[in-house]
């Protein structure tokens, strides 16, 4: 007899490289050109870019930098016209509008899978852009450079791609780890001070649940964030990306199929907030609300000690996070707080039983499957009085 069943099984290797450099695109600089061409095959690599509105607006030299770059390493790159402009910011991605259109452009200059996209802009354009490139031919070669805090410290060197759908953050995406990040410090001079310090509370993210000794930095950097300092910032960011890269690499799930996502600590509230804001908070900014009333819930639950309960709030403010919305308090048809809704969103977004992260004390974690929602409703409270 034969058999019915055959258990296939293999396992795929992933590996990428996290570049950190400053005037990334002077010609001079050969890191593009080595990243695009890195695998050694004897050809010219074509060259797809997009480039985020905002960054193309801050830096009108860029797409004229980029020809001059491709024309210096085009024995390695040929640049397939001049860069498209793709709108940035979280509205960009709030619909699949913007990422069908990358993918329109991606048909018309009939890329193949072992062409490159180039993706320059913040987390929401890198999202958008990575998204359609990993649905073009089922994923062309993607190249980002952030340009952002948040994008260069936590969403660019990752493995995921999304777009907001049907009413819900990043419903519509796909795990698609890049080819090469390049990120350039340079560009975070012109950010605007809410992007600037939004990425700031992705490190207090990986700091309170991963790194205490980072926290004590953040912490005592507050005057140096507040000053947005160069050199500061750049420690920062690279300190929380490499966390977050040894996160993916070493925890065992790099492609999330488990309920656990210790690196959303403090995201249920956070997705919630925005979405309820029309997008108008900032992740970041939403990301420290949510980080406030969880460690709030953690300290009821006798898991945070009171001391570093109120020192993560006190470093937050510091920074110039806030760890307060009115939204906080908006109330639905049923008179219920409507981010309390946030948390079943989140459970259906990660999939199976619900699983929180929740520091126990600066610089550890431990997963929960039940928010108790008094105690939500009471931290509510408790951060306005905060506030
Ligand atoms: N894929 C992931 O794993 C992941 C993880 C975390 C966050 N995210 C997403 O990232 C997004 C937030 O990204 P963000 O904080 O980078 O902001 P953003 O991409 O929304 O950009 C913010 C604004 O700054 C502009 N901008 C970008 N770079 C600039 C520069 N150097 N100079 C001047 N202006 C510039 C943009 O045009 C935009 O108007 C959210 O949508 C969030 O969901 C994704
Ligand atoms: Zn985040």
């Amino acid at each position: 007899m034969t058999a019915d069943v055959f258990h296939q099984r293999f396992t795929v290797p992933f590996d990428y490289p996290v570049h950190f450099t400053r005037a990334a695109l002077d010609p001079a600089n050969g890191l593009l050109a080595g990243v695009v061409g890195r695998l050694g095959e004897k050809r010219v690599h074509r060259v797809a870019a997009f480039l985020d509105d905002g960054v193309a607006r801050a830096w009108p030299e860029l797409p004229s930098r980029l020809q001059a770059y491709a024309a210096r390493h085009a024995g390695v790159l040929r640049l397939e016209g001049p860069p498209e402009i793709v709108p940035g910011g979280e509205q960009s991605k709030n619909s699949l509008v913007a990422a069908e259109r990358v993918m329109e452009r991606l048909a018309a200059l009939h890329l193949c899978r072992q062409s490159c996209v180039l993706a320059i802009g913040g987390g929401s354009a890198l999202d958008v852009v990575g998204l359609a490139a990993s649905l073009a031919h089922r994923g062309l070669r993607v190249v980002r450079m952030p340009t952002t805090t948040l994008s260069q410290a936590d969403s660019g060197v990752g493995v995921k791609t999304s777009v907001d759908a049907y009413g819900m953050k990043n419903f519509a995406g796909t795990f698609a780890p890049p080819f090469g990040v390049i990120s350039d410090f340079d560009f975070l001079r012109t950010l605007e001070w809410p992007y600037w310090i939004g990425g700031v509370a992705e490190a207090f993210k990986v700091a309170v649940i991963r790194d205490a000794a980072f926290f004590a930095l953040l912490r005592e950097g507050a005057a140096l964030l507040r000053a947005r300092n160069d050199d500061f910032i750049e420690g920062v960011v690279r300190r929380a990306a490499l966390l977050h890269l040894e996160h993916i690499r070493t925890a065992g799930d790099p492609f999330e199929f488990g309920a656990a996502r210790p690196l959303d600590f403090g995201h249920w509230a956070a997705h919630k907030l925005e979405t309820m804001s029309g997008y108008s908070i900032g992740h970041g900014q939403a990301v420290a609300i949510g980080m406030a009333l969880d460690s709030h819930q953690a300290f009821r639950r006798g898991l945070l000690p009171e001391q570093d309960l109120d020192a993560i709030l006190a470093a937050l403010r510091a920074a110039g996070l806030p760890v307060w919305s009115p939204l906080l308090r908006r109330r639905g048809a049923d008179g219920e707080f409507e981010v309390l809704a946030g948390i079943e969103d989140f459970r259906e977004h990660l999939g199976g039983p619900l699983t929180v992260t929740l520091p126990e004390t600066i610089g550890r974690a431990r997963e929960v499957h039940e928010l108790n929602l008094d105690t939500v409703r009471e931290g509510i409270a408790f951060l306005e009085r905060h506030a």
